[in-house]
């Protein structure tokens, strides 16, 4: 791979050992994938934020660097909230250890903004070059942002971001980026019909890694959301495009005549909605827009909850809409920031979870050892309020 003085010197060790080390990571990384040079990044997205997932080693490498990042860069959701531990549920030990990764991430220089939806918090251009490692917010980034970037390690982004590039290859190249196979969807006239997340979640088992196109539907951003994060949980969906509706779809004309086919029908869809007893409801998988809790807090209006409710968005989201979590959290339900359904260890207590994401329902099993059971949105708020 092609690095210029600047790099050569970055890798000699000049500016420092945390930063020879991240570009050592990015030229074995560029090597593996025979990429020509490193391409610079507007900004990374960090996974591996929740000492659930990371543990006590992860822990001890993060506390073992010493630089600070070269672009804007965000993290993951965490284990736990940063401010309302307590109130969540989190032990003590956890809380700890989860302020000590914290804390190594910001000797770093990244902004502590733990989301997944870094998107609604900072304006991403079409065409910019990124290093994001949560599977749903790539797919956004890629396929409804027309951003580029590969499905990147924890480690491979905190290298990006240190150094402030990424190799050049896979969906950073425009050619790489064509479809691959054609998705339609049945249609049908129920309140599941058009739930994006299962659609997701079936598509993606169907896909498996390639780079889908859907025909003949219209989905809204939040809708987009959902499908491409179910995409990337149950296949490996990095880029998606929607005729006429995704950035790249309307710019570039793909020929789709020769590609495989696969249809996701009604009866695949009503099948992932089983009806079993929860013990708690969570949604925001991906976390929450300003108009998922509008349309959450429409839905609870007079309610009261009968069982745990937790909704999960970014604090900047969350603060910036204090009337929207203050009529959802009349009802007894709880804005959760920072963290997630799936990473927190809160959610490990619950022997069976209702979701309304079909990312959320692929994950919550093995992550959280709990029976996942997906529904609408509206009927998460029946169950929870019932
Ligand atoms: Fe986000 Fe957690 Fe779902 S990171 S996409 S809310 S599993």
């Amino acid at each position: 791979m092609y690095l210029d003085n600047d790099d050569e010197r970055v890798l000699a060790g000049e500016f420092g050992e945390t930063r020879q080390k991240m570009m050592e990571i990015l030229v074995a990384l560029g090597g593996v994938y025979d990429a020509e040079r490193l391409v610079p990044i507007a900004s990374a997205q960090v996974s591996g934020a929740s000492y659930k997932t990371i543990g006590r080693w992860g822990l001890a490498w993060l506390q073992s660097l010493n630089a600070r990042v070269a672009v804007p860069t965000v993290l993951n959701p965490i284990g736990m909230p940063q401010e309302e531990w307590r109130e969540f549920g989190i032990h003590e030990e956890f809380a700890h250890h989860q302020t000590e990764v914290v804390e190594a991430y910001r000797r770093l220089g990244i902004r502590l903004e733990c989301t997944c939806t870094p998107y609604y918090l900072r304006i991403t251009e079409y065409g910019e070059h990124l290093a994001w490692s949560e599977s749903s917010a790539v797919a956004y980034a890629n396929s409804v942002l027309g951003a580029r970037t590969n499905r990147e390690g924890g480690p491979s982004a905190l290298a990006a971001a240190i150094v402030g590039k990424t190799p050049y290859y896979g969906l950073h190249i425009v050619a790489n980026r064509r479809p691959q196979v054609v998705v339609e969807v049945e249609s049908g006239t129920g309140p599941r019909s058009d739930h994006w997340g299962a659609i997701g979640h079936i598509a993606g088992k169907k896909v498996g890694n390639r780079i889908p196109i859907f025909s003949g539907i219209r989905p809204g951003r939040d809708h987009l959301k959902a499908l491409g994060a179910a995409m990337a949980a149950t296949g490996a969906v990095a880029l998606f495009h929607v005729d006429k509706i995704t950035p790249e779809a309307r710019v570039f004309e793909f020929d789709t005549g020769g590609l495989d086919r696969v249809t996701v029908t009604q009866d695949e869809v009503e099948a992932l909605f089983a009806e079993t007893e929860v013990e708690a409801v969570a949604v925001g998988c991906p976390h929450c827009s300003a108009d998922e809790l509008r349309e959450l807090a429409d839905l609870l209006k007079g309610k009261t909850t009968t069982k745990p409710f937790y909704i999960f968005a970014a604090r900047g989201v969350a603060r910036s809409n204090p009337d929207l979590v203050g009529a959802i959290e009349h009802s007894g339900a709880r804005v959760i920031p920072d963290t997630c359904m799936v990473v927190s260890p809160r959610m490990d207590e619950f022997k069976s979870i209702m979701v309304d994401s079909g990312k959320a329902l692929a994950y919550v099993p093995g992550m959280c050892g709990a029976l996942a059971r997906i529904g609408t949105r509206k009927e998460c708020v029946e169950i929870a309020t019932s």
